[in-house]
């Protein structure tokens, strides 16, 4: 019983963890988006080196995912309309700020790549206050 107890409480917590994950995506950009706020939560989480570099990996394999979506509001504009222009920019702009802090932490510079953390968030508000997201 002794060992038991501590199994279940771990079962419970994973369960619980998996479940508060939204699962409700119902496109590939919600999907992305949600993949890239999950590695971005780690990112700022990670307690060294090998944990933010393994995070901002995974938050730029999103990001370049998402890159080759157009987001559902905007299926009906142009390729090269306002919209989808500005998100087509904007991702850029954050890969290119992950590029940096991963460039960073290559030199060993840990406290530089965690501070690009906060820009990284920026450009995230910067979009989604422009495409309404
Ligand atoms: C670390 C950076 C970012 C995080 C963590 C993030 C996270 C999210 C989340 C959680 C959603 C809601 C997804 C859902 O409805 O299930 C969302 C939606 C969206 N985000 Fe981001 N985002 C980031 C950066 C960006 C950037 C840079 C852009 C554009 C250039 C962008 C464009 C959008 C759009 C267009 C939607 C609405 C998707 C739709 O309804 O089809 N996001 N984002």
């Amino acid at each position: 019983m002794k060992k038991t107890l501590p199994a279940l409480c771990a079962s419970l917590l994973l369960a619980a963890g998996l479940f508060s994950t939204p699962v409700l995506a119902d496109s590939p950009v919600e999907m992305d988006m949600q993949a890239m706020a999950k590695a971005f939560k780690a990112a700022n989480n990670a307690d060294d080196a090998a944990q933010l570099q393994t995070s901002l990996e995974q938050l730029k394999a999103a990001a370049t995912h998402a890159k080759g979506e157009v987001p559902k509001k905007f299926k009906d504009e142009a390729a090269d309309g306002p919209n989808r222009q500005a998100y087509q920019q904007g991702l850029d702009e954050l890969i290119g700020q992950v590029d940096q802090a991963l460039g960073l932490l290559k030199d060993g510079k840990l406290d530089e790549a965690k501070a690009l953390l906060e820009e990284i968030n920026s450009t995230k508000r910067t979009y989604h206050k422009k495409l309404d997201a």
